[in-house]
């Protein structure tokens, strides 16, 4: 396989080949950092919920920082819904830069320049698109 030159896909290859699944690990981080969603997901069935949550907004940032094809509209349709289950917006936002952290745990020194630069800016990208957003 080739190595992405896209440093955000190189990120998440990266971590591929260290780390079957990241699900554990990204929940672990933002747990700890935001003792407060501890208790926001159901009791029952929220493994199902928290990984496929974590795999649809994975898929969109691969989206927002490749193709732009369509899947990163999930993150504007999501803030609506995460209104409604009462996520404050910031938390929302907090959640991208808890897979970024993941992430750059897990590369350690393959955390390049380039990617610290890629990851930045698109966490700047998405915390505008989510805060422009009205309704
Ligand atoms: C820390 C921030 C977040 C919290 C606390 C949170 C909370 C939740 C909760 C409680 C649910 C489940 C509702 C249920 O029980 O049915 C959920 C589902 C979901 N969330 Fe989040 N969310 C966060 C961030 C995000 C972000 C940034 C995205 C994507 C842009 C996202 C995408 C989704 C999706 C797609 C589902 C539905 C999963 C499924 O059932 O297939 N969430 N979220």
């Amino acid at each position: 396989m080739n190595a992405s030159s896209n440093p955000i896909e190189r990120s998440f290859e990266i971590a591929a080949e260290r780390c079957a699944d990241l699900t554990p690990l990204v929940y672990a981080r933002l747990h700890s950092e935001h003792p407060e969603t501890r208790t926001m997901f159901r009791t029952e069935g929220s493994e199902l919920v928290k990984g496929s949550m974590l795999a649809l907004t994975i898929d969109a940032i691969l989206d927002f920082a490749g193709p732009r094809s369509g899947h990163f509209r999930m993150i504007e349709c999501e803030i609506s819904s995460h209104d409604a289950y009462g996520t404050p917006r910031d938390l929302f936002i907090a959640f991208f830069g808890v897979i970024a952290g993941t992430l750059r745990e897990i590369l350690d020194q393959d955390w390049s320049p380039e990617i610290d630069a890629a990851w930045r800016k698109l966490l700047d990208e998405i915390e505008q698109l989510v805060l422009q957003r009205t309704s």
